[in-house]
């Protein structure tokens, strides 16, 4: 249908005759001629009809934005002001001599401009129109890129692809399965899998030594700008390799797909224990574009009359901690006010703060709520240990030891982002030895990773002490986006049945669960671990995108529905009856 692309027609084709096939990206009448911009995948080329083509003209004049056409004509030089630099064909207009309409458009639900100011939902619903944005078009195609160069940077080194299955058993991840009943076997789940997490570690036990998959996971929890209810993962395991192995393939593979696809080196890549992120930054994926960290004082007002600081203080399960922001001046009253109900938001009961006026006025040189509360010789230690410097705000959080971290860890996250703090545009860490297990607010003890993961220590250490024990483990942080997570996994049968043991399964349940990995592990399990990337993450940062939902062609909404499908949905009578499912929605599970 078409002889050339829109987008590439350059000087070179002047004097040429050309078809193009593309929708009308712009029409403009210019008293007696019409300029069509007309735009496929390519790009944009700008088509001029005159009315000495008399036909040619007429549907010229009747074509609306996002008609399909099809144009015949010759690529002619523009006049020196008409010259457009900006554009990749702006040396040149084609002149059009005849025009076919191929389908007709009603006028598009948005302007399809790059930076559409349409609301998502309208976007979402629409998808089909949204993605042939030119922004939404280069993502997809960046998707498309990383993808394949993810496989040929893993082919090159032996990996094999293999596919593990949709339907399957519950792979736990930490989240809640999606379930799809079975026809056959009245009353009998499928489980989407989590992760490709027991059959990779099989795959192992095969003798592939090293599988990758480009893989669809499925999570039922609460979702958030980075994260989806189905996305894709780079999944990889080896054999007969350790921590420090799987670490150097993946940062090689990242480093790769950084310099490839943004010409950007990632320089070194430092590693944090679990512990010294926690304790620094508050968090388990660090955002090290900048510094703010943290600055424990907890031993300098365990003595104090605020019981705010002394409570905490004096507790091992919680801590005190201080933010100093260079530059607080920037804040005003109302700023202050707006980030103490921010911390409210993860459990932060208040937010402390002293502004640094001066330093040589003593106490009447700073300015807080709670300095009536503080000894002057303690406000002077804890303005030491900060650093504090005329003009900065400095923070504190005191609660329990997870509300601190989550609370001053967000908000050490949004004062970067509020006041741009970055002093660099990327930082990447790798965060190792995360504790094995967890404690709940029941009490019930759960995997930090997964089950399949290795300790450090030894077996007899971690039964006798879960919470102290530490794992194998190892995540990828990029920006402070958690880009990939994997462990050295237990190959032992007996190491498998302790973890088993500590997440309190009993064998009778370990069995019906995971029988099929444990059977697999009795007969010569290779030492094996790996890793998962994920794949919309990754590609949401080489895109410069802060949400997920844009380099996902159909993706879903915070509340886990599609609004292109109307997915999820009621099904008919029939098909429930078939499956020998009766549906009773209770209210508190309605809309959930
Ligand atoms: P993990 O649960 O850490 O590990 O997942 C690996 C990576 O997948 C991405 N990811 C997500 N991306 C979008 N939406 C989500 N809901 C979501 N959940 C996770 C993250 C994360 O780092 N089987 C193990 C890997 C292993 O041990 O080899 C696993 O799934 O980028
Ligand atoms: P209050 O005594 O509750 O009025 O608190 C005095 C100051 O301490 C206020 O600025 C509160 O925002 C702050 N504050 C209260 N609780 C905490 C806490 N757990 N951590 C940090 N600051 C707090």
């Amino acid at each position: 249908m078409r002889s050339h692309l829109c987008g590439h027609i350059r000087d070179s084709h002047i004097g040429e005759d050309v078809s193009l096939c593309g929708w009308v990206h712009r029409r403009r009448d210019h008293g007696g001629v019409i300029f069509l911009d007309v735009r496929d995948y390519t790009g944009v080329v700008q088509v001029v009809y005159d009315p000495d083509t008399e036909e040619a003209f007429a549907l010229a004049d009747q074509v609306r934005n996002e008609f399909v056409i099809r144009i015949e004509g010759y690529v002619r030089a523009r006049d020196d002001e008409a010259i457009n630099p900006k554009m990749a064909t702006g040396m040149i207009e084609v002149l059009g001599k005849k025009l076919t309409i191929l389908n007709r458009s009603e006028t598009p639900p948005f302007q399809l401009d790059e930076h559409s100011s349409a609301g998502e939902d309208v976007r979402l619903r629409n998808r089909a129109i949204d993605l042939r944005r030119p922004e939404m078009q280069d993502r997809l195609r960046l998707r498309s890129r990383v993808s394949h160069l993810v496989r040929q940077f893993l082919e090159e080194r032996d990996f094999v692809d293999i596919e593990t299955p949709i339907l399957t058993k519950a792979t736990p991840e930490g989240a809640r399965d999606y379930l799809v009943p079975s026809r056959v076997h009245p009353g009998n789940f499928y489980a989407l899998p989590q992760s490709p997490q027991i059959f990779k570690q099989l795959l192992m036990m095969s003798g592939f030594d090293r599988y990758y998959q480009i893989a669809r996971c499925f999570r039922d929890e609460d979702l958030r700008a980075d994260r989806q209810p189905e996305f894709t993962q780079i999944d990889l395991e080896m054999s007969f390799v350790d921590q420090a192995e799987v670490m150097e393939i993946t940062e090689s593979l990242i480093r790769g797909l950084f310099t490839e696809v943004l010409d950007v080196d990632l320089g070194e890549i430092p590693s944090l224990s679990w512990r010294e992120a926690m304790h620094r930054f508050g968090s388990d994926r660090p955002d090290l574009r900048f510094g703010l960290e943290f600055v424990d004082i907890g031993d300098l007002v365990g003595e104090v009359e605020f019981k705010v600081f002394s409570g905490p203080a004096n507790d091992d399960k919680s801590r005190v901690v201080a933010l100093r922001l260079p530059r607080g001046d920037r804040l005003s009253r109302r700023n202050l006010d707006d980030l103490t109900k921010f911390v409210g938001i993860y459990g932060a009961r208040g937010l402390a703060y002293i502004r640094v006026n001066s330093l040589d006025h003593g106490m009447e040189g700073l300015q807080s709520p709670i300095l009536k509360f503080l000894p002057e010789d303690v406000v002077n230690k804890i303005l030491e240990r900060c650093g504090a410097e005329v003009n900065d705000v400095i923070f504190f959080g005191a609660d329990k030891a997870s509300v601190v971290n989550d609370a001053l860890g967000a908000l050490r996250n949004k004062l970067a982002e509020d006041l741009d703090l970055y002093e660099k545009p990327w930082s990447s860490c790798w965060v190792t030895d995360f504790p094995m297990f967890e404690e709940s607010d029941d009490g019930s003890i759960s995997a930090v990773h997964h089950p399949f993961t290795k300790p450090l220590g030894s077996i007899e250490d971690m039964e006798s002490d879960p919470l102290a024990a530490l794992s194998h483990s190892y995540d990828i942080v990029i920006n402070g986006h958690e880009v990939g997570g994997g462990s050295i996994r237990v190959h032992d049968p007996d190491e498998q049945k302790a973890t088993f043991r500590v997440l309190k399964l009993s064998d009778n349940e370990a069995n019906v669960k995971f029988g099929f990995l444990l059977d697999a592990l009795k007969y010569g399990a290779p030492p094996h671990g790996g890793l998962a990337i994920g794949l919309d993450r990754l590609v949401m940062l080489l895109s410069g995108t802060h949400a997920i939902r844009d380099v996902i062609a159909f993706p879903k909404t915070q509340t886990a529905t599609c609004l292109l499908t109307s997915a999820p949905s009621e099904i008919d009578s029939e098909q429930l009856k078939e499956l020998g499912i009766t549906v009773k929605v209770s209210k508190e599970n309605e809309g959930e």
